[in-house]
């Protein structure tokens, strides 16, 4: 086990290079499944979600390895030419959200597919109804049984079909799984977040006839086959973000590199308001904090392009130390708040009415033994634990490491005092 050891005060300053994004890096690597030949991914960060793709990938016959590349990370060669399995078992999916990905592009390539149920940052039930419904109205035959996905795509068919709610994992999937079919699906009400647009992307640099992602209607004309690419994903908004915050919280000058700055414009407007100062260029942005910040007013979680719920709890902790009132309000996963009592351990007052939180931001919050509840969870932990007085211990990091590449490397380089020490869970009555 390990744990983050934060001693707070310090102020940030400096650059910071964004690495390539985690929700784009994980369905183009479910996506490499559907090519027949050899892909070469640029610049990514091993996210330990990456790695356990990779070894869903490697169970079904195919190769993985990280390789030198032109940019800060290591490239992925993916070389998916041997695909022969068809199964991914639990002790594999259970580690992350993105295997239920594989369903969609195994059915895409082999027609046959048996996806033990996903895993995933507990945030909610996190059901995939709408995965299964879409995926059968273009003609797959699928049961659940023993916690396992059987589906059988002998009879797939292109034909419209509409999402219930615009599922970013629903919309990956069926994309995915159309690329292959005889003719044109549309997919209606899809979600639009940045990382679609990627992976329509990615797909179509191998060969692929993807229209609209990022529209309200996706066209997918399908093709008989795909071929070796190379792709550069796009930077990761939420990793930004989380800087962005830390600099309205403790930053004095933050240069963000390798950043895509209309993917945050909902965060730099809230930002805006706690008097911090923003540059923000086409892929660079510049935050300098302005002292204790004002209260950015609320917040209400949406789809893209409202706020990110992966930056809902970043916000607590820049509330909880910001001058007056704010309103956080998540309208996306129904037990996304399990930072709150973490927080409320390090001093935050935070009040929970009737899906509303209320955080009084307050000058001091100080150090606290506290527990990563999921990976933005413990983002927001970090945060707090940067301005917190006195030391911070945050506990479970492995969840953090879910999401965020050398984080304490990259905070230590902006000034932070953070490091990465062992941890033994000490037993005690409470838990
Ligand atoms: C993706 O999860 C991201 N994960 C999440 O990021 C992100 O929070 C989420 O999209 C929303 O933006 C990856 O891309 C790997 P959804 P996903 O399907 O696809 C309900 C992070 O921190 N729903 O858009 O699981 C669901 O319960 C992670 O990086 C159904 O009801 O999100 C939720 O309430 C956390 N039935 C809502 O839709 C379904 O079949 C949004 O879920 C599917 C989803």
């Amino acid at each position: 086990m390990e744990s983050f050891y934060i001693v707070g005060g310090n102020k940030l300053e400096g650059e910071v290079e964004i690495d390539s994004a985690k929700n784009s890096l994980l369905p183009i690597l479910a996506g490499s499944i559907l090519i027949d030949g050899e892909i070469v991914i640029e610049n990514v960060p091993k996210y330990s979600d990456v790695l356990a793709m990779c070894k869903i990938l490697e169970h079904l016959g195919a190769k993985t390895k990280f390789i030198k590349g032109k940019f800060k990370n290591e490239d992925l060669y993916v070389d998916c030419r041997d695909i022969s399995n068809c199964d991914v078992p639990n002790e594999l999916s259970c580690k992350v959200r993105s295997s239920i990905f594989t369903l969609g592009s195994i059915l895409g390539r082999k027609e046959i597919a048996k996806v033990a149920f996903p895993g995933g940052c507990d945030i909610g039930l996190r059901p995939i109804d709408i995965h299964i419904s879409a995926l059968k109205h273009l003609g797959c035959k699928i049961v659940d049984k023993n916690g396992y996905i059987y589906a059988n795509a002998s009879k797939k068919r292109s034909q419209d079909v509409m999402l219930s709610f615009p599922s970013v994992g629903a919309t990956e999937n069926v994309m995915m799984f159309a690329v292959l079919n005889d003719g044109e699906t549309r997919i209606f009400n899809p979600a639009r977040e940045p990382e679609i647009v990627d992976l329509q992307n990615f797909l179509n640099c191998a060969g692929a006839d993807i229209k609209g992602a990022g529209s309200n209607v996706i066209v997918i004309n399908g093709v008989k086959k795909l071929h070796s690419c190379t792709y550069r994903p796009i930077s990761d908004r939420i990793e930004a973000g989380t800087f962005l915050i830390a600099g309205a919280m403790c930053g004095r000058e933050l240069v963000l590199k390798n950043v895509i700055s209309k993917h945050n414009q909902e965060l730099i407007s809230k930002l805006l308001k706690t008097t911090c100062k923003i540059e923000a260029y086409d892929d660079n942005i510049i935050i300098k904090g302005n002292g204790r910040p004002q209260s950015f007013g609320e917040v209400e979680t949406a789809v893209y392009p409202g706020f990110p719920t992966d930056l809902q709890a970043q916000m607590f902790a820049l509330a909880s130390i910001s001058e007056g009132y704010s309103l956080i309000i998540e309208t996306l996963f129904e037990s996304r708040y399990k930072h709150i009592g973490e927080l409320i351990k390090m001093g935050c007052d935070i009040k929970f009415k009737n899906g509303v939180c209320i955080i009084n931001g307050k000058e001091k919050i100080h150090g606290a033994e506290v527990d990563t509840p999921d990976l933005r969870g413990g983002a927001s932990l970090v945060l707090a634990g940067l301005v917190a007085e006195g030391y911070t211990t945050v506990n479970n990091i492995q969840l953090i490491d879910r999401g965020y590449y050398k984080f304490e490397d990259k905070l230590s380089l902006l000034g932070a005092d953070i490091k990465r020490i062992k941890y033994e869970k000490k037993v005690d009555n409470c838990n």
